[in-house]
């Protein structure tokens, strides 16, 4: 996790710093610091706590002068979030400092090693070896020492790096942990992500593996680790500069929930010519579509949770046998894979290390890899042996909703051209299913129109402890992503039951007053839900129904009922997703909770 930037240029680099770790708080933020270069020493200023209290420490930015800096806000994983543990980190006579994202595996023997040679270490982190590792190999030549010092490391960073000797240079390199590069007029950027970079340019290049960069005011030079100078094409983002900023709203949650509808057509329209479902990036013919003979659907957390409706989906449009599986259990689980198999890696971030490391042994295995991923360039976009996009633009609440009702959509289009293919629905059928898929958008629309009732609802169950949610069929798959949204950013403990499985356990739970949300879209299984709603009801939950319009009758197995537009029993997570990522919502904001920054949570998770 972490987030680091870097500048060099014309500009005073401490409130750029300052600016572009405020687009990367999503990817921690237990502490923060910086270290600026005014060409005699390297000052560092760092502390624990959100962005803000550094701020306040350097008058955003204004006590620390100098065109040169490092920047980094934190994520612990090797000692708990303190002054001493943030970064950047120094050497022994402070002429380096480094920013890092990501872990050093070995750091333990490393550290050990440098201890014996009478280096001190002031933190418990494992970046501190960086820094005294560099310090060791240092002769002048300031690249030959990351190029040795990456020798030596096992593990995963990203790295910002300024040498005192260098005043002209700031150094970055990157393995398994994403870097990108920002050329701007007059001054040059790297950060961890594009929204950090996006106010000064929108040409990036993005650092492949075990490539550094030597960065000077007007110039970049990459190399490989043999020290070879290599040739990088810049990528240009298209990304709306307000896109990755609140525009107005009070969260970014909030903000993107509302993004869905344009974020949805935006994944839809280049995928539908005419009546056909047209998805180049597959990379697929046809006859390679009829040969998958089985497919894997490996994610984490939300996009796990997307991947369980695609599970009903696939099977049911396309009958192709599905497994889904937690990329942190595939990886270590020896699966079943051959050259018939497709696995799907679907990630936002596309640098979840779980998922990353399940498409590296997907791949080994001899499976093909498609990516549903979200961040353009990232690593499982570009490990995968093909990747859709899916258009949500920049997410930054750490609780994820337009990128996951975007993972739905892809899993829909894939479904829809894998039937296609196969001949496993009728031309009719298909019709009537890319009307639906384009009436989604204003469905979701009218949808988060209707929030006040929701959010009327929420404020009466801001002191509750206990919340389940049950659902059959995919109205369990959703059940699975409200659950998670509730319990992440309101911290108020819930959890999801396909409805079915109550009774065999979990009804001891319920009590006079348990909330309990029943999600019921799916025509063949209504009446099996009304009889687990009685159940729950006549044990004394309070029941929360959200069901298709005209849905009447479950009004008298429920105590509140929330309606939501009709549409096939596929698509319909894609609907009933928008008031459970409303209750969520309004219930944490009720409760007064850091909405956007969950505790605990960070946006990339780059460890495993
Ligand atoms: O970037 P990814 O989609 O790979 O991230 C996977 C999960 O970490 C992510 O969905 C997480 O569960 C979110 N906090 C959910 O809101």
């Amino acid at each position: 996790m972490c987030g680091i930037v870097g500048y060099i240029g014309e500009k005073q680099a401490a409130p750029i710093l300052l600016d572009g770790l405020s687009k990367l708080e999503y990817r921690g933020y237990d502490s923060a610091g910086i270290a600026v270069y005014d060409g005699e020493q390297i000052h560092l200023t760092k502390s624990k706590g959100r962005l803000k209290v550094l701020g306040e420490l350097t008058h955003d930015g204004e006590t620390m002068p100098g065109t040169l800096g490092i920047g980094h806000t934190r994520w612990a994983t090797h000692g708990e979030p303190s002054d001493a543990n943030a970064h950047p980190h120094m050497n022994r006579d402070k002429s380096i400092a480094v920013v890092h994202n990501g872990i050093i595996e070995n750091y333990l023997k490393l550290k050990k090693r440098l201890i014996d040679k009478g280096y001190e270490f002031m933190s418990d982190t494992d970046t501190e070896v960086v820094a005294h590792l560099l310090d060791r190999y240092y002769d002048g030549n300031p690249l030959a020492a990351i190029i040795k010092v990456m020798h030596r490391m096992e593990g995963s960073y990203a790295l910002g790096i300024v040498f005192k000797d260098h005043p002209d240079q700031l150094f970055a390199v990157r393995k398994d942990s994403p870097l990108i590069v920002g050329h701007t007029q007059g001054g040059n950027i790297i950060a961890s992500d594009v929204p950090a970079v996006l106010k000064y340019t929108r040409d990036v290049y993005f650092m492949e593996n075990e490539e550094v960069v030597c960065i000077r005011r007007d110039s970049l030079e990459f190399y490989n680790v043999d020290e070879e100078q290599i040739e990088k094409e810049p990528v240009h983002i298209d990304w709306d500069v307000d896109a990755a900023e609140k525009g107005g709203y009070e969260h970014f949650m909030l903000k993107e929930m509302y993004e869905q509808p344009k974020a949805i057509t935006d994944t839809i329209s280049p995928r539908i010519k005419g009546r056909d479902i047209v998805i180049e990036e597959l990379g697929m013919t046809d006859e390679e579509i009829r040969q998958i003979g089985k497919i894997m659907i490996v994610a984490c957390g939300s996009a796990y949770h997307a991947g369980v409706t695609g599970k009903y989906v696939l099977e049911g449009m396309a009958k192709i046998p599905v497994e889904v599986d937690l990329a942190s259990e595939f990886r270590y689980r020896d699966p079943l894979l051959d050259e018939k198999t497709l696995v799907i890696i679907i990630s936002q971030s596309g640098e979840t290390a779980d998922s990353l490391a399940a498409l590296r042994e997907s791949k080994e295995r001899g499976a093909k890899v498609l990516g549903i991923v979200n961040v353009i360039g990232s690593s499982i976009a570009r490990e995968a042996d093909n990747v859709m996009y899916t258009w949500a633009g920049p997410e930054i609440a750490v609780a994820t909703t337009k990128a996951y009702s975007c993972q739905l959509i892809a899993l829909y289009l894939l479904a829809m051209k894998f039937a296609a293919a196969r001949g496993t629905v009728t031309e009719k059928e298909m019709d009537a299913y890319i009307d639906d898929l384009k009436r989604i958008p204003d469905q979701v629309e009218m949808l988060l129109n209707n929030k006040n009732r929701i959010q009327k609802f929420a404020n009466r169950y801001l002191a509750a402890i206990d919340v389940f949610f049950i659902g059959r069929g995919v109205d369990y798959a959703i059940s699975l992503e409200g659950s998670l949204k509730l319990k992440e950013i309101s911290y108020i403990h819930s959890e999801a039951y396909a409805a079915g499985e109550l009774k065999h356990g979990t009804i001891s739970l319920i009590e006079d007053g348990t909330l309990v949300v029943a999600v019921l879209t799916q025509e063949k299984l209504y009446k099996k839900m009304l009889s687990n709603m009685v159940e729950v009801r006549t044990r004394g939950a309070f029941v929360l129904a959200v069901t298709n319009e005209g849905n009447d009758e479950v009004e008298r197995a429920a105590d509140y009922v929330i309606y939501v537009p009709r549409t096939n029993s596929y698509f319909a997570n894609s609907l009933a997703i928008v008031p459970l990522q409303l209750f969520g919502y309004y219930i944490a904001v009720g409760k007064g909770c850091d909405v956007d920054k969950p505790r605990n949570l960070a946006k990339s998770v780059t460890v495993e």
